[in-house]
């Protein structure tokens, strides 16, 4: 179910939508029965009582709409005000979030009593603009708010109330957007704690589900058997990601002495096994490592010889030359051992495997060494003790790295004059001597990000 599908007069409600929305029956203000999404509905009733508490009783005057209701209310509507009022309250058919469910028009008792007509409503709207801002706390937002008419399409509807869900809803509240705003401007940089067991790429679809948007990515792949620092990036920031990839990566992996895999961890298949020599001077090969060196690639990676992954390779049973590349043991330290195994931390260079490291340094010790554990602990400045788990985002409990935060590089706040160009990439003088790279602001709002360019700045990216 997505609690953030955008129904307007542009994106007109599918059937594909239609056939799969789970109703459930309650009731509305005259006693009538309705038909509601099911998570709106429980989460309506959460509202309602949370606003007894404080002496504020509502009621629900239309819910679930069938494409024949809402052709009898514009038939209705137009008769009784005219087409004018017509067109700025009712949606055409499909246009309307009513269809969907998770559209509710509530209603306040007054003096005992409910005002059912909208007209009349719109009188007297304070005890309606007095409980807006408790919406977002049970995952509503007020879908046409006033000022917004332009982009939603329909003037100031103070009784129309839409779930979301409480992440959507409380980015809403806070950015004053409309649903459609939030659709097209969210984005920003989630560090996430990624659990054993998932891809990065369960991560991204997630994220992608919570916050209603499809363009999501990540950078510096974890494999399943891996936890710790994944670095998301949401709308425009996955324009940002190649800056994201850190020169240097910090792991913490366990290791098992004596046993040979085919993927260098514990999830592949026992090829061989040796005996574990006594007295090994773990510590002093394990130092041994900070260094420089020609590391082989594992053959269970996606890595690509002539144009095909070497795991297809090893997969086929095909033999191929394993490629070789020059990594960085920035930090290697021993954190623990226990019989045939042991704990250690590393700071490793872009390309390292841990595995192959692993691998190798179970040749320097006359053995074999497999992985058995992989966290990762900081990839570039984000660590992995301001990580979220994917239920802190659930729970609202999480920061949120916008393009710049997430970024080192100065930030100009850019002046009138420079508006057109910046937008437009056009390359410009370097007064601000930029020896890197330089986001450029305009109204608090990213433009474009520059690199130096000999004494000019050219566009990096561009961000209008
Ligand atoms: N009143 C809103 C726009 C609807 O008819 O769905
Ligand atoms: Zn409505």
């Amino acid at each position: 179910m997505n609690y953030k599908v955008l129904v307007n007069k542009d994106n007109l409600v599918k059937d594909k939508y239609l056939d799969k929305i789970d109703l459930v029956e309650y009731f509305d203000i005259l006693d009538n029965k309705i038909l509601v999404e099911k998570q709106t509905l429980e989460s309506y009733l959460e509202l309602k009582k949370f606003l007894e508490e404080e002496n504020i009783e509502i009621g629900i005057s239309s819910a679930y709409r069938t494409l024949q209701d809402q052709q009898e209310i514009i038939n209705e509507y137009t008769k009784k005000y005219g087409e004018d009022f017509e067109k700025k309250y009712v949606a055409p058919i499909r246009a309307s979030e009513h269809h969907t469910g998770l559209a509710l028009d509530i209603r306040i008792k007054e003096n005992g009593k409910f005002i059912v007509e909208d007209k009349k409503v719109l009188k007297n709207i304070k005890p309606y603009q007095q409980i807006e801002k408790y919406f977002h706390k049970f995952g509503f937002i007020l879908r046409y708010q006033e000022g917004k008419e332009d982009i939603t399409g329909y003037s100031y509807e103070p009784w129309h109330i839409r779930y979301v869900g409480k992440v959507v809803a409380k980015i809403i509240y806070e950015n004053n957007w409309t649903l459609e705003e939030y659709l097209t401007k969210f984005s920003g940089v989630l560090v996430i704690n990624k659990k054993k067991g998932v891809t990065s790429f369960d991560v991204v679809n997630d994220i992608s589900h919570i916050f209603g948007i499809k363009r999501v990515g990540h950078t510096g792949t974890l494999d399943p058997l891996a936890e710790g620092v994944l670095v998301v990036t949401i709308g425009k920031a996955t324009k940002i990601a190649e800056l994201l990839t850190a020169k240097y990566k910090e792991y913490i992996a366990g290791v098992q002495l004596g046993i040979k895999t085919d993927t260098y961890d514990i999830e592949g298949k026992v090829i061989d096994s040796k005996e574990v020599p006594d007295n090994l001077d773990l510590e002093k090969t394990i130092s041994s490592y900070k260094k420089t060196y020609l590391q082989e690639v594992p053959i269970y990676s996606a890595v690509k010889v002539n144009g095909k992954k070497l795991y297809e390779y090893a997969r086929n049973n095909e033999s191929v030359e394993l490629p070789k590349k020059e990594v960085t043991i920035k930090e290697i330290e021993l954190l623990s051992k226990d019989k045939n195994e042991f704990m250690f931390k590393s700071l490793v260079s872009k390309g390292c495997y841990i595995r192959s490291l692993i691998n190798d340094i179970g040749e320097s010790l006359n053995t074999y060494a497999t992985m058995t554990k992989l966290t990762r602990t900081k990839l570039g400045k984000f660590t992995l003790e301001n990580s979220n788990t994917l239920d802190d985002i659930k729970n609202n409990n999480y920061k949120l790295y916008s393009i710049d935060n997430a970024l080192d590089y100065p930030i100009v706040e850019i002046e009138d004059n420079l508006y057109k160009k910046i937008s437009n990439g056009v390359k410009i003088k370097n007064t601000y001597n930029i020896e890197d790279k330089v986001i450029f602001k305009y109204n608090n709002t990213i433009l474009g990000i520059y690199e130096k360019d000999e004494d000019m700045l050219k566009t990096w990216k561009n961000f209008n």
